[in-house]
């Protein structure tokens, strides 16, 4: 089958196209015929060599975690899921596999996709809704009228955090530079801040913080807290609290668990996937340079089936 993979680390770069053997499946697991891929900044870092202690890779690896496609054959324990049916899932980080004509994965990984929903915007979802879900809601305990400071708000992960805690009924206070401040208030954000212009630490009484940056701006979060405020970082993953201020790294790992939430979202239209842009499927390496890049609007998503890539939708 054809997929892009990795021989050695490195730059994408490295990233090669051609054959690889077809999966095979155990009695509880599924072939899926990829659609489309949303790619995430993880898959760059295990690309580099960056992650070998938390996620090692084999060679050949394929990229890519979350996925979207079409179930072609079921084993034999299966009953969740039966070919033909549209699904979405995250592979584990260490097996990657997405960016590849076909995959193997265990039927209870998998969601079923709402009909009005795109591969291209279910492919989106896994990762970045799922971050942003725990982060805010499961580790932040964000509640209705409480100031939350989401960073890097017009990332992957930022632009499900800001329309989450719209949803929660949360005064939002977002960093992202001016290109993409109207987008971030049509999905809810009620303060915006140039990072690149102004200090976000003029704010005050600040919460929650969703810190996806580190370094200098988690250093500089502290200080925009209230008293027993609290941070969730999914950037640093030795933060500790701090003066009686609480501070915890978030570590994702279970996508299905949230999908449903966002399914219910996006059906009741209070969900905008935003796709900065769509990539065929030999256009793997221009993906991953335009998310190396950092300053994608929303998601970069790899369409690898039939249909063609159309930036011109990728906004919808
Ligand atoms: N711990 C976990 O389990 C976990 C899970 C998911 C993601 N992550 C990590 O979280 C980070 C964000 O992920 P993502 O998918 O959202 O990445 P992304 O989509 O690549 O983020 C790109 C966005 O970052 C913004 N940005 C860059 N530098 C910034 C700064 N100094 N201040 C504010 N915004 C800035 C850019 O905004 P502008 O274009 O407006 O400048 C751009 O929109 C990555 O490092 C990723 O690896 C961790």
């Amino acid at each position: 089958m054809k997929a892009s993979f990795i021989h050695s680390f490195g730059s994408p770069d490295v990233i090669a196209e051609g054959d690889l053997p077809s999966p095979s499946i155990g009695a509880d697991e599924v072939v899926v015929r990829v659609e489309a891929v949303g790619l995430n900044p993880l898959d760059l870092k295990i690309m580099t060599g960056v992650m070998q202690q938390v996620f090692p890779v084999e060679f050949p690896y394929v990229p890519g975690t979350d996925f979207s496609g079409v179930v072609t054959k079921a084993g034999d324990n299966v009953s969740e899921v039966r070919p033909g049916d549209r699904v979405v899932g995250r592979t584990s980080p260490n097996a990657g596999g997405a960016l590849a004509h076909s995959l193997a994965i265990a039927a209870a990984d998998l969601c079923m996709i709402p009909s009005e929903m795109s591969f291209e915007q279910a492919a989106a979802l896994p990762t970045a809704f799922g971050t942003a879900s725990q982060s805010l809601i499961d580790v932040g305990g964000l509640r209705r009228d409480e100031r939350v400071l989401i960073h890097a708000a017009a990332g992957g992960v930022g632009i499900m955090a800001v329309q989450l805690a719209s949803d929660a009924g949360a005064h939002i206070v977002a960093t992202a530079s001016a290109r993409n401040h109207d987008l971030l208030k049509t999905l809810g954000a009620d303060e915006l801040i140039d990072y690149r212009v102004d200090d976000f630490t003029q704010i005050r009484d600040i919460d929650l913080v969703l810190d996806s940056i580190g370094g200098e701006t988690l250093e500089k979060s502290w200080s925009v807290l209230r008293a027993g405020g609290r941070i969730a970082s999914i950037a640093e993953f030795a933060i500790r609290e701090r003066k009686g201020l609480a501070g915890q790294f978030v570590f994702f790992a279970e996508a299905k668990r949230y999908l449903p939430n966002a399914f219910r979202m996006f059906e009741a239209g209070r969900l905008q996937i935003v796709i900065d842009a769509i990539f065929a499927a030999d256009e793997t390496r221009a993906a991953f340079e335009k998310l190396a890049t950092g300053h994608a609007r929303g998601k970069i998503v790899v369409r690898m089936g039939s249909g063609h890539a159309n930036p011109a939708n990728a906004n919808e």
